[in-house]
């Protein structure tokens, strides 16, 4: 398949260009796009075939829901049952913005969109180019991440082509994605909200709205064996190609242990790699340093984290560590990502 590559500029939005983009997916195509977290894959949430579409675009398993992208609220009663007054305060509150609430799922919306279950994920993203392709394209569209499964989700144009180019009709690269982790989920379908993918929008922010939410086990403890219970966050997601390993602790120690180990990875020949701070960049004796940002400004780590995990892969890098962070506010979203990545593998010094 040929993919078309167009560029739109949030700031002077082509909607000539955005209704081409919109018509291939009423007709059933597949287009990439712009969010303000990651790039999606975008098609016709009602249509079964174009769902099917997207999973074989992405080469992903079908029992692994998509998200239902929308651009007013009032379009959420058309494919989410059962909105509770807690759900729509969560809405009002927080979209437009990086946050998907699950519901029970319309007659309407196909299984093959919500990978066979009753429920649906429903967002609906801030970013200017992502509202208005939705629009154009009928008000509903079925997006996962736009990478290649078990790859890093996209945080600009370029990863979107490097893994959908040839796989997709159009992709629309509208620069890089200002948060650059995947949506906070969170499922409103049971009594009480459960926080099921953390993201940007924290545990803390959604409190301001709903007194009672809690974070979903299976993030807090993966190795207690549970099956997580949104779909996606059981697939091995994310890992680099070479060997990542987390060091967490006091941070004079953590250079120590990373550098000493880096040390023996270079007398066998190794590539080696590692993730530091901006204190910490200068102190590494690693081939490839990478500076994932500030611990003073946690967004910029979050912004980072994805394009970095690539850029080890496309340097053929071997061994990889990492420093590590807390698990607290937008920081758990991040970990959560990294322990992913790392396959779990995580030192506490
Ligand atoms: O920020 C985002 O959410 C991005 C952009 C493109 O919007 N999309 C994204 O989609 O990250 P994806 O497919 O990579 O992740 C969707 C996650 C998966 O873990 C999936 O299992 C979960 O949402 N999910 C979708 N529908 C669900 C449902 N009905 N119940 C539980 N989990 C669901
Ligand atoms: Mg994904």
């Amino acid at each position: 398949m040929k993919t078309r590559i167009v560029r739109i500029d949030e700031n002077n939005i082509d909607i000539e260009l955005l209704s081409e983009a919109g018509k291939i997916i009423k007709e059933g195509g597949l287009v990439a796009f712009p969010t303000e977290t990651v790039y999606g894959l975008g098609g016709d949430a009602f249509n079964s075939e174009s769902s099917m579409k997207i999973y074989a675009a992405k080469g992903r398993p079908s029992d692994n829901p998509l998200i239902v992208h929308i651009a007013d609220i009032d379009d959420l009663y058309k494919v989410a049952d059962d909105v509770s007054d807690i759900a729509l305060k969560v809405a009002q509150r927080f979209w437009p913005g990086p946050l998907t609430m699950i519901f029970k799922k319309k007659e309407s919306v196909p299984k093959e969109t919500t990978g066979g279950l009753d429920t649906v994920a429903v967002r609906m993203p801030i970013h200017g180019v992502a509202r208005e392709f939705i629009r154009c394209a009928g008000g509903f569209v079925a997006a996962p991440s736009a990478n290649l499964s078990g790859r890093p989700s996209p945080t600009s144009a370029k990863y979107v082509c490097e893994d959908l180019d040839g796989r997709v009709d159009m992709i629309i690269a509208g620069g890089d994605s200002d948060i650059g982790l995947e949506s906070t989920i969170v499922d409103m379908s049971v009594p009480k909200p459960v926080i099921l993918r953390p993201g940007y929008i924290t545990k803390e922010n959604l409190n301001e709205v709903i007194d009672e939410v809690t974070i979903d086990r299976t993030i807090l403890d993966d190795s207690a064996g549970l099956r997580p219970k949104a779909p996606g966050m059981k697939y091995r997601h994310y890992a680099p190609k070479g060997d990542l390993t987390i060091v967490k602790g006091e941070s004079v120690r953590v250079i120590k242990y990373i550098n000493e180990h880096i040390n023996e990875a270079k007398l066998n020949n190794l590539k080696t790699g590692v993730i530091a701070t901006e204190d910490t960049k200068e102190n590494y004796v690693a081939d490839v340093v990478k500076n994932i940002g500030s611990r003073d400004n946690p967004s910029s780590i979050a912004r980072n984290l994805f394009r970095i995990l690539r850029e080890f892969d496309d340097e053929n890098v071997d061994v990889m560590y990492t420093e590590g962070f807390d698990e607290n506010g937008l920081s758990m979203a991040t970990m959560n990502r990294l322990l992913k990545a790392a396959g779990h593998k995580e030192v506490k010094l």
